[in-house]
């Protein structure tokens, strides 16, 4: 069975794992404990039998901002980002934004698949690997 549940201390390291798997610029143990001591951020866990993938968030008022969503490669293009969006989508909030690099086609597409649009542009938002710089879309789903 599928549970999606707030993030708890002890699933850190698991969810530190899953994004030095799927993303270039992991966030580190400490990044995540500053993240989480901040009133709005909101990380949920998706689990079957472990931990599989989460999403990373700031909830303001009416709008969620997401930061990151992560499904563990060997889970990916079944359904569960978008089940993961889809409980999102069921917080009391009107409007969702993000950023995604103009590069990451897959997100991109998932983001569409999901209701979100491009709103703008954002010029060398993204920092790479060899310290140049990408552009990001700002997408953005109204509910
Ligand atoms: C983006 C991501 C969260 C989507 O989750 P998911 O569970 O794989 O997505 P779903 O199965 O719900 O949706 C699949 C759709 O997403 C897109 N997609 C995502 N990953 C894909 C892949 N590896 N290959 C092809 N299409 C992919 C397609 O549009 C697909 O639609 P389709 O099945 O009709 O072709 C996941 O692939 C992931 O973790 N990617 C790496 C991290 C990342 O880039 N995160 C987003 C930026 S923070």
């Amino acid at each position: 069975m599928i549970k999606i549940q707030p993030l708890k201390e002890n699933d850190f390291k698991r969810v530190l794992e899953i994004e030095k798997e799927l993303f270039q610029d992991p966030m580190t143990y400490s990044e995540l404990v500053n993240f989480t001591k901040q009133d709005c951020f909101k990380i949920w866990k998706m689990e079957i039998n472990q931990i599989i993938g989460y999403v990373s968030f700031f909830k303001i008022k009416n709008e969620i901002e997401i930061i990151k969503i992560g499904i563990n490669k060997a889970y990916q293009g079944k359904g569960f980002g978008s089940c993961l969006i889809n409980e999102m989508k069921k917080a009391e909030v009107n409007y969702f934004f993000l950023e995604v690099s103009v590069e990451n086609i897959f997100a991109i597409n998932f983001y569409f698949k999901n209701g979100f649009y491009k709103i703008g542009e954002r010029k060398m938002y993204y920092k790479q690997k060899d310290n140049s710089r990408i552009d990001a879309l700002t997408l953005c789903l109204k509910i």
